[in-house]
């Protein structure tokens, strides 16, 4: 594990008082089941039921098994939003991550399920030097940043989200990638004891996501280990999960357990499940709606007026170059 020192930095503006934060919780309950029932949900598939059954519910963002009060060795990184940060509670109480639940308030509830060590990751594939690798050796040449990033869900909401983690590309220059890798596969855990939703067949498991290689080399793709200056807590993808902010939010995989290196596109989760609606590039495109909702505007979690979409989630300038020529109307 990354050092443990200082204390967790969370200014006080974003501390959110209870009445509030209560008064959110409705709200947010509110507008999943709108979701849930009028809308069928953002990445969801035709059945929207709870996939886990209610156990105990655990403080939101809590569980024994990831520590998450401990705090990160961690420097400010580069490409940082100064907009309000989402508060910590707003962003680990309303969570997609369907194996532990499709409701968005399962994740939190059934986090404790998940056992974060031991941990290790397969990286294999079109690499020189393929492994298995355990989660602390993984993480521990890497000095880990802080990453303040938008992110923006299919689904028509965002956050802002200060990431703890490294580059992505870092960690693939460590297995030598071979001339043939053109693009990267991630796998998530399987198993039904500890992802309890994975006993429904909401997806076809595991869940999978892929990148390009020059997308996965970018300096904004990085591998999460934490957030707000914490360890990831469980429902947020504990302990390393995929962030590529000028995507929508499915791409970023959580709770990794394989990266593949592959000479052909990787069969994508969601892109497998519902051709027709989601893509395997997935940049976000106010110009293209999705099937069943605009993609025009964005509810930023915390706020109530809609705020207007930006391409590539406002990242453009750092990743727009890498599809040149490629139609933006058209749903990737
Ligand atoms: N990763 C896994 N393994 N399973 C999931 O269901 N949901 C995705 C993504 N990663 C998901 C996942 C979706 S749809 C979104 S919007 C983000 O995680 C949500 O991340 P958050 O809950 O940390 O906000």
């Amino acid at each position: 594990m990354p050092n443990r020192i200082a204390p967790p930095r969370i200014p006080s503006g974003e501390i959110t008082p209870e009445a509030v934060f209560l008064r959110r919780r409705e709200f947010l309950r509110g507008a999943a089941i709108v979701a849930g029932g009028a809308l069928v949900g953002g990445c969801m598939g035709e059945d929207t039921a709870s996939a886990v059954d209610a156990t105990p519910a655990v403080a939101a963002g809590g569980n024994s098994d990831s520590d998450i009060d401990s705090a990160l060795d961690y420097r400010p990184g580069p490409f940082a939003t100064d907009e309000e940060h989402t508060s910590w509670e707003d962003a680990t109480s309303y969570n997609n991550f369907y194996e532990l639940g499709t409701d968005k308030d399962d994740p939190a509830r059934n986090a404790h399920h998940l056992r974060t060590r031991p941990w290790s990751v397969a990286i294999e594939g079109e690499v020189a030097k393929p492994g298995r690798i355990g989660i602390e050796d993984l993480i521990r040449p890497h000095a880990l940043e802080e990453r303040v990033y938008r992110l923006r869900c299919v689904e028509a909401w965002s956050m802002v989200i200060p990431w703890v983690g490294f580059p992505l590309s870092d960690l693939l220059k460590r297995f030598d990638p071979t001339s043939r890798a053109k693009y990267v596969e991630f796998e998530t855990l399987v198993d039904r004891e500890q992802l309890p939703g994975q006993r429904r067949r909401v997806l076809d498991w595991p869940y999978r996501e892929g990148l390009r290689m020059d997308e996965a080399m970018n300096p904004l793709a990085i591998l999460a280990v934490g957030m707000y200056g914490k360890v990831l807590p469980n429902q947020n993808g504990a302990p390393l999960r995929l962030v590529v902010p000028w995507k929508y939010g499915f791409k970023s995989i959580k709770s990794i357990v394989t990266i593949r290196l592959r000479e052909d596109p990787p069969p994508t989760s969601w892109n497998v499940s519902t051709p027709d609606e989601y893509g395997f590039f997935a940049n976000v495109n106010p110009d293209v709606d999705h099937p069943r909702w605009s993609q025009a505007r964005e509810r930023r979690i915390g706020e109530f007026r809609k705020r207007p979409t930006l391409p590539f989630n406002g990242y453009g300038e750092q990743v727009a170059s890498l599809y040149a020529g490629m139609d933006p109307r058209k749903l990737y």
